[in-house]
């Protein structure tokens, strides 16, 4: 798993794993680029690998992501999930990982690509935002779609209330796609994800 930040969707995923014995994907190591990421935290707690690729100490973004992918290959990593990681990696990482990657944007992706999602919707005055959860392609916030949810604005929201609400639909959303993706229920046509319902 990838991470810049507080890892809260990290941690439902942990959680996930922890209360169910059947959840079928088994995090093996967590990697963010910031070294004071609260995420490397819940991953030592929970007994798996934590490491940091320091953005800043990366010469260029090619580097830093073939950094990456060494170190997901050295942990025999599967399926990457990016879970609030706030860093664009190079070609690379999809080429070495196809439709191996899942990432998790606080919006309803094509609206409010990029890092400021919430804020912007909620700047544009939406009524209805949410939650996309998606592969990851060689775009940005662009991937074929594999689950969304829709999240009502309340004439009241700020930023920090509406993320609030969209991060409680993430902590259930995620780490059921997680386990969709890791037992391959997820085909990949075009731009479609075709959900097998088993
Ligand atoms: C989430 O809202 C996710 O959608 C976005 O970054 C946030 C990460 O939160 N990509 P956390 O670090 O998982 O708490």
């Amino acid at each position: 798993m990838l991470i810049s930040g507080s890892g809260s969707n990290l941690q439902a995923i942990l959680d996930a794993r922890a209360n169910d014995p059947d959840f079928p994907a088994q995090p093996v190591l967590v990697v963010s680029d910031r070294p004071g990421a609260g995420g490397l935290l819940r991953a030592t707690a929970a007994g798996i690998s934590a490491e940091v690729v320091d953005w800043s100490d990366s010469p260029d973004r090619e580097s830093f992501t073939a950094a990456i992918c060494d170190l997901l290959d050295a942990h025999k990593v599967e399926l990457v999930v990016l879970a609030g990681f706030m860093r664009i990696l190079s070609q690379e990482a999809v080429r070495r990982f196809p439709n191996a990657i899942v990432n998790i944007h606080p919006a309803l992706l094509p609206a409010f690509p990029g890092a400021r999602a919430v804020e912007e919707a909620l700047a544009y005055g939406v009524k209805t935002t949410g939650v996309t959860v998606h592969f990851v392609d060689e775009h940005v916030d662009n991937g074929p779609i594999i689950a969304q949810e829709p999240v009502t604005v309340m004439a009241a929201d700020t930023v920090e209330t509406l993320h609030r609400r969209i991060q409680t639909i993430e902590h259930r959303l995620y780490p059921k796609c997680v386990a969709a993706a890791a037992t391959g229920r997820l085909r990949v046509q075009g731009r479609s994800v075709i959900w097998d319902e088993r």
